[in-house]
Parts: structure tokens; C-alpha cells; sequence
């Protein structure tokens, strides 16, 4: 794992959207893995900007999010469809074919998930996810103790997931209590990994995703095996490494 530690938070963002923009411009067909989330709102911004500059291009690619809420259509204002068209998709240069999530509307949401298993591998699997991260260890949707050997499929959403996405919704109740999400296997099977986390209430999930134990207890602690993961944190996000200064002796200011 390469540990990026930043100063703040909105450099932190900057550094992932220099990897999505690098990944575009070595390799303009790529297919990029994406994530929904409080977190992606300032790498989305800054990918646009990179875009508006001129040094980015999305008109070659395509895209696979990680998840969609069961039971919201894509024109639902609390769906991941509405998220990414808005934040993104909307503002940059994809051609609109060529962007994926699940149908949270799907009639069998287990058949929709096996068909969007089948369509990332038939897209010759993600060259480089990006990632957000629960407080409790999630990446994607999938929530503790899910099999490290998973595929995309229906997840039940812990109770502190649907209390911290409650902030998008207009009450509480509404939160969908499952979600069709890519599997640990598949992230894993990504070329290349990029997860950002800012902020304190994220410390601990990251301390345990990168010097804990293997586990399916902290999903994220899954990327330990994967041969080319970045995780890009703020100060506040990695106030809990043990290691913290060797990551910044490393790769001093996140660079
Ligand atoms: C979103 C996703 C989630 C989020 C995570 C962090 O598509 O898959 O894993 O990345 O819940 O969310 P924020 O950034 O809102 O704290």
C-alpha cells in the first residue's frame, strides 16, 4: 500500500483527482471505478476543473459505480444515477452510454447485481476504482464481516451506515436498508486502487484498514492484498497510524 498523508483535506482530494486524471491521460479508454459520498464531492470538483482546463478527458472512457439503493430509480433525488449525473457525469465530457451504476429499480435486484457483475467483467474488469471509506471499515456497500471473497450483489446496510447517509435524505426512515454493491473480489480485481478519507471520524476505520489485521471485520482492510492501493488521507484521517511518520518520511506533504 502507498500511504499518501496530506495536510488538509481539499489537497487530499486533489491528489486523487491527479490520479484519475493521470490514469485518463496514460490510458484514455480506461474504465474507471466510482464512488458516491460526501468525500467525492471535492475529487468530482476538481476532476471538472482538471477537465475545464484541458487536462482531462472522459470522452474515451467508461464508468462502473460501486453501488445504487435498492428501490430507487435513477430520476430519484436521493439515487447515486441523480448523484453522479449531478457531481460529474452532468459537468464533463462522458459520452452518456458509456457511464454504469446498478438499477436500484431493477424488478429481482439479485439478477440486476449478477448482471452488473457480468457487465464490469465483460468490460475487462476496472482500471482504477476509487474509493471512499465507512467509518466502520465499508468500501462500497460492503459492510462488516462480508466475505472478502465477494461479488457484486445485495447487501443489507448497518444501522450506522443509514444513520450517516441519513444527512441526504429528508428523514431518517427513508434510507433504503439494502443496497446492490460490487464485492471485495471485485474491487480487488481492479488494476489499481485510490481511496481517500479526510476527516477525524475516519481515523480509527483507517488505522485498522492499513495496520490491523486482514479481516472481514474491516472490509477495507481487504486492499492489504492488493498489489498497486493508494490511500490518500487528510491529518485528521491519519491521527491514528502508528506509523504515520514513516508514511510521511516517505512521501512527505502526500507527494
Ligand atoms: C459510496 C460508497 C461508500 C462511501 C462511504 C464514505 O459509493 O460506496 O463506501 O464511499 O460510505 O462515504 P462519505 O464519503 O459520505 O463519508
Amino acid at each position: 500500500m502507498k500511504i499518501l498523508v496530506c495536510p488538509d483535506a481539499d489537497t487530499a482530494a486533489g491528489r486523487a483527482a491527479d490520479l484519475v486524471a493521470a490514469r485518463l491521460r496514460h490510458d484514455p479508454a480506461t474504465t474507471l471505478g466510482l464512488a458516491t459520498g460526501g468525500t467525492m464531492e471535492a475529487v468530482y470538483a476538481a476532476l471538472i476543473a482538471r477537465h475545464a482546463a484541458g487536462d482531462c478527458s472522459f470522452a474515451a472512457a467508461q464508468s462502473f459505480n460501486l453501488d445504487e439503493y435498492v428501490g430507487l430509480a435513477p430520476d430519484h433525488p436521493c439515487s447515486y444515477w441523480r448523484y453522479m449525473r449531478e457531481h460529474l457525469f452532468g459537468r464533463v465530457d462522458f459520452a452518456p452510454d458509456r457511464t454504469h451504476l446498478p438499477r436500484g429499480d431493477a424488478p429481482d435486484a439479485g439478477a440486476e447485481a449478477d448482471r452488473y457483475e457480468a457487465a464490469i467483467r465483460a468490460a475487462g474488469d476496472i482500471g482504477l476504482q476509487l474509493l471512499g471509506i465507512g467509518a466502520n471499515g465499508h468500501i462500497g456497500f460492503n459492510e462488516p464481516t462480508s466475505s472478502l471473497a465477494s461479488l457484486t450483489r445485495v447487501k443489507t446496510l448497518a444501522r450506522s451506515t443509514r444513520a450517516a447517509n441519513a444527512r441526504f435524505f429528508d428523514r431518517a426512515e427513508d434510507v433504503p436498508r439494502l443496497a446492490i454493491t460490487m464485492g471485495i473480489a471485485t474491487i480487488l480485481r481492479a488494476d489499481e486502487v485510490v481511496l481517500l478519507a479526510v476527516g477525524a471520524g475516519k481515523a480509527d476505520a483507517v488505522a485498522r484498514m492499513i495496520e490491523g489485521p486482514v479481516s472481514a471485520f474491516c472490509p477495507a482492510s481487504a486492499l492489504q492484498m492488493h498489489r498497486h492501493a493508494t490511500v490518500i488521507v487528510d491529518e485528521a484521517a491519519a491521527a491514528r497510524l502508528a506509523l504515520r511518520d514513516y508514511y510521511a518520511d516517505i512521501h512527505p506533504n502526500g507527494i
